[in-house]
């Protein structure tokens, strides 16, 4: 019953013009560290495969192999290896629950920014295939305000900033903004450069108000101090299920599918599958977010 629900889906989602040719490349990121990165990344990738989208995550969580401790799965190849020639994108792509396919980024993702001339025909042309590999790409991006960071951000479709409600994650997501809107000079031949939209997640809520709460005290600021602007894509209950689920190495998803952290993560995933269908920042698929990253 499950599958056939979920082939349905497929095949509207093959059938759906907007769905056509290039990849949504999405870039999950928060000020500081330990927000909940990384498990809301894996657990909304595997809620966009049960409406039918094909999903890959790019880890580049630098040094601590987050995503695939979460799935349970051993890569053997990181982005380290692709960039250096030795293997393929199909070489280095591992695959945990429901499909979900990760790329490890290992400090390959920090090198992605500044490719060597020589391999970058080959680094494309890999990249390239990943857009017959899947329907959208999320980037788990580590914390912080390094470049590698902010370009990524810049380059994909859409940015998904989680906080907490506390104040330390709320001041260092108030950075990460700020370093998005004065980072760079405002590009005239891309006008959308000017206005940087951010998706808030605000995770770790005792409830609705808190979330609502957290999102005004970013947005207030946002609108005295910079250009850009945020909107709330939603919030994510405290659920002790979350910590169950990281302890055993397997997806809140498939452990807890019914936790009100996952139902949160569920209701998210609905709203950027509406993102989906609204045209993209860039629109050019895999091929445009490298071009935007190599520009920067
Ligand atoms: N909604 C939540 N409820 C309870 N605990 C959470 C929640 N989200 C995250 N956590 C806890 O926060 C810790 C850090 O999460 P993680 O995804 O590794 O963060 P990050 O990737 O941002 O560093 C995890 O060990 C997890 O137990
Ligand atoms: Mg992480």
């Amino acid at each position: 019953m499950h599958d056939q629900a979920t082939a349905l889906r497929k095949m509207a989602i093959q059938k759906n013009p907007a769905h056509k040719g290039s990849l949504r490349v999405i870039a999950v990121t928060s000020g500081k560290g330990g927000v909940g990165k990384t498990n809301f990344t894996v657990n909304i990738a595997l809620a966009l495969i049960d409406m039918g989208y094909r999903v890959i995550i790019l880890d580049g969580d630098l040094g601590l192999a987050n995503v695939d401790i979460a799935c349970g799965v051993t890569p053997h190849f990181t982005l380290e290896h692709l960039l250096s020639g030795e293997k393929t994108i199909e070489e280095i792509l591992v695959y945990g629950p429901k499909g979900l396919g990760i790329l490890p980024g290992g400090s390959g993702v920090q090198d992605l920014a500044n490719i060597e001339r020589a391999n970058l025909e080959n680094v494309i042309r890999n990249l390239g295939r990943l857009e017959g590999l899947t329907d959208i790409l999320i980037i788990d991006t580590g914390a912080g305000l390094g470049h590698t960071v902010t370009n990524f951000l810049k380059a994909a479709d859409d940015i998904i900033l989680l906080t907490t409600p506390e104040p330390t994650a709320l001041t260092d997501a108030y950075g990460m903004l700020k370093a998005l809107s004065s980072d760079d000079p405002e590009d005239p031949e891309d006008p959308e450069d000017k206005k940087i939209k951010v998706n808030v997640v605000v995770n770790r809520v005792a409830q609705e108000t808190d979330a609502r709460l957290t999102f005004e005290r970013l947005e207030n600021a946002v609108h005295k101090f910079l250009h850009g602007s945020v909107s709330l894509l939603g919030w994510v209950y405290e659920d002790p299920s979350v910590g169950k689920a990281i302890m055993n190495q397997e997806p809140l998803a498939i452990a807890y599918p019914t936790s009100s952290a996952y139902r949160c993560i569920q209701w998210i995933a609905g709203s950027v599958s509406g993102l989906y269908l609204a045209p993209p920042r860039k629109a050019a698929g895999i091929r445009g977010f490298l071009t935007q990253l190599l520009r920067r």
